[in-house]
């Protein structure tokens, strides 16, 4: 079986990375969707909220399933029996450093990276700019499920409605 793992924070999931998982689930039998849950990283989402909002958005993808990680994503491969690891390059500012963990990575484990070029409408999607825009009350419905959008408002609301630290 050909299975491949598509990482990342996805805090929270955008269309951009489910364009990247549709089109990896095409590619491979299996697809993995490692959430990061690195404790040290600050998130606005929970490891638990970021997976179950993933297993909702991919519900339709019968070949997708998703996982969370934590250390290093070679021994989650490992473990997992995961000899690819795919991952959307938006622009040429990914490159750089994507070839730089691509390599690390084939270096530590029997491992390779294949990138997909980013959808053209989605080529200046980030969840850090989803959360951006939507915290001063843009409008990010074209970017994100609906089911993510209504979560990522209420919880910048909830975060808005927090006291402040001195
Ligand atoms: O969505 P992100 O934040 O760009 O995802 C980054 C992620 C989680 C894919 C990357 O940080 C990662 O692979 N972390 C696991 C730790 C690891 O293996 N580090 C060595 C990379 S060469």
């Amino acid at each position: 079986m050909r299975r491949a793992v598509c990482p990342g924070s996805f805090d929270p999931v955008t269309h951009g990375h489910l364009d990247i998982i549709e089109r990896a689930a095409n590619l491979f039998d299996e697809v993995v969707v490692a959430v990061g849950v690195n404790a040290s990283k600050r998130r606005l989402f929970t490891a638990e909220e970021r997976m179950g909002m993933l297993e909702q958005a991919c519900a339709g993808f019968p070949n997708v399933r998703v996982a969370g990680f934590s250390g290093l994503l070679t021994t989650f491969c490992q473990e997992h029996d995961i000899h690819a690891i795919v991952k959307g390059l938006r622009a040429v500012s990914d490159f750089d450093y994507e070839l730089q963990m691509a390599q690390m990575n084939s270096s530590l484990t029997d491992v390779e990276t294949v990138f997909v070029p980013t959808s053209p409408e989605y080529s200046f999607l980030a969840s850090s700019l989803v959360k951006e825009v939507a915290s001063f009350g843009g409008d990010v419905s074209a970017f994100v499920p609906g089911f993510v959008l209504a979560r990522l408002t209420a919880r910048l609301d909830e975060v808005a409605a927090r006291p402040q630290d001195a």
